[in-house]
C-alpha cells in the first residue's frame, strides 16, 4: 500500500517534489481520505508506469468524440490522448484503455465519467485580449456605425467555446470603455462551452497574476482585484463577473436552446479548427441563424469560411458580416 509521504521515485504527474526531497502522492492522499479500496491497492510501479492505449480503444474513443463533439483525433493525437487520460484510468483503478472505454461507456459511467472525459479531450488554450485586433476592430471602428445603421443600442454578444473566461472578460472590458464614450449603449453578455471544468474556471473568475499580462496597465487596475491571501492571484471585480451568463452548448446539438436572430455578435475563436469542414460549415450555418441582420461572427486567426455556402460577407480578416 502506498503511504503519504513515503519517498520514491519521481517521473509522473502524481508525484510532487518537496524541498526537502520527499514526495506526496495527492491521488493516493485523497483516496485515503475518500477511502477508495481500488487506487489504495495500487502501488508505487503501477502508479508511475506510462499506459499504452491500443489501436481498437483508439478508435473507438475517437469516434465518440468525433461524433459526439465534432472534434476530429486522427492517429497522431493519441500520444495526447494518454498523456490527458492515464491519470484518469489510473484513478479509477483501472489497468487498461478497453476497461477504461467499457466503464465509461456502461450505464454506471454514462452517468459519470464520461461526462467529464470531455473535459480531459478538448484543447482549452486561451488568453486575455488573444487577437487583439478584433476587440480593437469591435468598439473603434464597427459599433458606432452600426448603431447608427440599425438604430440599436442594447447590444447581445455571444462568446462561443469560451474555455476559462479569457476572451468573454475581455469582452466586458472592451464593452465597458466603450460604454464610457457612449452611455447610451447596454449589452448583454452569454459566455458558453461545452466543458463544465472551463466554464466553472470562467464563472469563478480567479487568474494567476500572469494571466493578466497582456490586460493594459489601466484595464488591469479597474477590472481586477489582487488577492490578499496570495499576491499572485487576481479576480474579476463582482460587479463585471455578473455580466456573463454562462451555458453549457455542445456545438453539434441540433438546437443550442438560444433564440433566433437574436445576437448582434458572435465570437467562435479556434474552436472549429478542431472540425473537419462540412462539420464547420454546419455549426456556422446554424451561427447565422442566430445572428441579427448586419451582426458580425468573429473566427480565430486560422479558420475561414472559404468554399462553404453561408450567408456571410467578410469584412476583415476572419470577421464575417450576417446578410440576413
Ligand atoms: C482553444 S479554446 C478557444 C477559447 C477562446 N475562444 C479563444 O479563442 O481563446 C476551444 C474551446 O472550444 C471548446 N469546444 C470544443 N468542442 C466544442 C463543442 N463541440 N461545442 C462547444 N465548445 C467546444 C473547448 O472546450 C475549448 O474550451
Amino acid at each position: 500500500m502506498v503511504m503519504e509521504g513515503v519517498k520514491c521515485s519521481a517521473g509522473t504527474d502524481l508525484l510532487e517534489a518537496r524541498p526537502a526531497g520527499t514526495y506526496f502522492i495527492h491521488d493516493v492522499t485523497n483516496a485515503i481520505r475518500q477511502k477508495k479500496p481500488n487506487l489504495l491497492l495500487m502501488d508505487t510501479p503501477n502508479i508511475s508506469s506510462f499506459m499504452s492505449m491500443d489501436a481498437e480503444s483508439f478508435e473507438r474513443l475517437s469516434s465518440y468524440v468525433t461524433r459526439e463533439y465534432g472534434i476530429k483525433l486522427p492517429l497522431a493525437k493519441k500520444s495526447m490522448l494518454e498523456s490527458r487520460l492515464n491519470k484518469k484510468v489510473k484513478t479509477l483503478g483501472l489497468s487498461s484503455y478497453k476497461e477504461f472505454l467499457d466503464f465509461i461507456f456502461s450505464d454506471e459511467g454514462k452517468k459519470g465519467e464520461l461526462f467529464h472525459v470531455i473535459d480531459l479531450i478538448t484543447t482549452n488554450k486561451t488568453d486575455f485580449f488573444r487577437e487583439a485586433a478584433h476587440f480593437h476592430f469591435l468598439t473603434q471602428e464597427y459599433l458606432p456605425s452600426y448603431q447608427q445603421e440599425f438604430n440599436r443600442n442594447n447590444f447581445k454578444v455571444w462568446s462561443a467555446g469560451c474555455s476559462t473566461g479569457e476572451e468573454p472578460y475581455t469582452l466586458v472590458m472592451s464593452l465597458e470603455e466603450y460604454k464610457k464614450r457612449h452611455p447610451e449603449v447596454s449589452y448583454s453578455l452569454l459566455a458558453s462551452d461545452v466543458s463544465l471544468r472551463v466554464i466553472q474556471t470562467a464563472y469563478q473568475g480567479i487568474y494567476d497574476i500572469e494571466r493578466i499580462e497582456p490586460v493594459p496597465l489601466e484595464l488591469k487596475r479597474n477590472y481586477f482585484l489582487r488577492s490578499k491571501k496570495n499576491p499572485n492571484v487576481v479576480r474579476v471585480k463582482p460587479q463585471f463577473r455578473n455580466k456573463l451568463q454562462f451555458k453549457r452548448i455542445n456545438f453539434m446539438d441540433q438546437h443550442f436552446g438560444l433564440m433566433k436572430a437574436d445576437y448582434d455578435f458572435i465570437f467562435c475563436r479556434n474552436v472549429l479548427i478542431y472540425f473537419d469542414k462540412p462539420t464547420q460549415e454546419r455549426v456556422i450555418v446554424k451561427f447565422c441563424s442566430h445572428l441579427k441582420p448586419g451582426g458580425l461572427l468573429f473566427l480565430g486567426h486560422s479558420e475561414s469560411i472559404m468554399g462553404m455556402n453561408v450567408p456571410l460577407k467578410q469584412v476583415r480578416p476572419t470577421v464575417y458580416r450576417y446578410a440576413g
